[in-house]
């Protein structure tokens, strides 16, 4: 079977690297994919927004199956294009319709959806121009810090997290009334803060049934100890120690459990990853938010993690079997370290070439924001690969990774040295 994968990051190359190993996998094709992918699969040059292109492309390479990496293309629509269009609609699209990306799509939606369906989250109001006043009243109600969310999509930006009442108001005001972060600010949830350790646990899902992937830890900010301004994320290690198997469970019947069945009672048919990023308050977990896809760089710390063929899951998937398969998870753990362009997340320069992947032994190099120039592979974006290693514990993991990196050079590299640091005991 040959299949397209949408995307071009780390995430996607660990999708094409997981899914070539399959046997009854053909060809693959990754839209518009990087320097990693192009050595496993045919990159096509078209936007995962154009679904006149990707249609062309199915249709093109006799493509039997869809697997979309980030959440545009899905809050977009492109399952509902698939599924309305006559030569389209008998090819599995591995991801939701719109009605389920609105998980990740609206805030608002997720915490209407929670509070239904009795799923553990944050106390919530959300607001708009016009009940601006009753949102400073609600503010007065919490403690600080106050969570100050965006509900549409913000590009990763649209969360604030503020120490003073003053300015938790004024930063309501800024996103309801002058826009903020554009449409996406027009509605604004307000929520009582966690205080906890964050972790992120995957599931599949062909809307009957569920798998449960590995979980794993995301190191979000640019600098170390955590500090520094937000990035896509800049390392990842799976599993998290601290998930235990009782707080596992926990996830799993609170949470999940309700979620698959909430999404079934509301009619919508969801055929994809359900990612939950979670907060573990006291042993109790929290859901701090749903996306419709796979964390990035959480896929490339999870998918070396499953021994099984991924293929095999889709299909499931993809005509709702998934209940008949089975996959295996290896004890090890994965840790992963992000190569990011010296600037990121702010401006930063590009076309830097890369040397030394080939010296590259003992760990999985996933490309992100790469291209090939001349035969030379040149970065083409903020985080640029994903340094993927095995271990017995997170430092022999760590360790390895680090030592990978140091045969790797670019201009202005940049990559964080504490990845795991929270969760090494002394
Ligand atoms: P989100 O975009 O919803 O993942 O939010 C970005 C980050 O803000 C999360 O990864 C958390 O670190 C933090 N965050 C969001 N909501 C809360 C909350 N209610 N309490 C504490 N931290 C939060
Ligand atoms: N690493 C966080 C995300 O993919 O949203």
């Amino acid at each position: 079977m040959n299949i397209l994968i949408l995307g071009s990051g780390g995430r996607e190359h660990a999708f094409a690297l997981k899914l070539s190993e399959s046997t009854k996998v053909n060809q693959l094709f990754v839209a518009p994919g990087n320097a990693g992918t192009s050595q496993i699969a045919i990159n096509v040059n078209i936007n995962p927004i154009d679904f006149n292109a990707v249609k062309e492309t199915v249709l093109n390479n006799n493509i039997e199956m869809v697997v979309v990496g980030p959440e545009a293309p899905l809050v977009e629509g492109i399952h509902d294009f698939f599924l309305a269009d006559s030569e389209l609609k008998r090819i599995p699209v591995i991801g939701p319709k719109k009605d389920g990306a609105l998980l990740e799509g609206s805030k608002d939606f997720s915490k209407i959806f929670m509070e239904k369906h009795n799923i553990p989250t944050a106390k919530y109001q959300s607001f708009t121009k016009k009940n601006l006043v009753e949102g400073f009243t609600f503010l007065e109600t919490l403690n600080a810090p106050y969570v100050l969310k965006a509900d549409g999509l913000a590009a990763g930006k649209g969360v604030l997290i503020l120490d003073s009442l003053d300015e938790a108001k004024k930063e309501l005001e800024e996103m309801v009334s002058n826009q903020k972060f554009g449409e996406a600010s027009s509605t604004v949830v307000i929520e009582e803060f966690l205080e906890g350790i964050e972790l992120s646990v995957f599931v599949l899902t062909d809307g009957k049934s569920y798998k449960i992937l590995p979980s794993a830890k995301d190191y979000k900010r640019i600098g170390e100890g955590d500090k520094g301004l937000n990035t896509g994320g800049m390392g990842a290690i799976s599993p998290v120690p601290f998930a235990s198997q009782e707080f596992l469970q926990k996830v799993e019947e609170r949470i999940v459990k309700p979620t698959v069945k909430g999404l079934q009672e509301d009619g919508i048919d969801y055929r994809g990853f359900i990612f939950i990023g979670l907060m573990n308050v006291d042993g109790n977990p929290k859901v701090i938010e749903y996306n419709v896809r796979m964390g990035d760089p959480e896929t490339e710390a999870v998918l070396p993690r499953i021994e099984s063929d991924l293929f095999d899951l889709f299909q499931g998937v993809g005509n709702q079997t998934l209940h008949e398969k089975s996959f295996s998870v290896t004890n090890k753990t994965a840790t992963t370290v992000m190569l990011v362009s010296g600037g990121y997340p702010e401006a930063y320069e590009k076309d830097k070439q890369i040397t030394g992947l080939e010296s590259v032994k003992e760990s999985i190099v996933f490309h992100a924001g790469t291209t090939t120039h001349h035969n030379t592979v040149v970065t083409s974006g903020g985080r640029v690969m994903a340094i993927t290693s095995f271990g017995d514990s997170i430092e022999e993991a760590l360790a390895k990774s680090y030592a990978s990196i140091d045969k790797i050079r670019f201009e202005k590299m940049n990559y964080r040295k504490d990845i795991g640091f929270d969760l090494i005991k002394n």
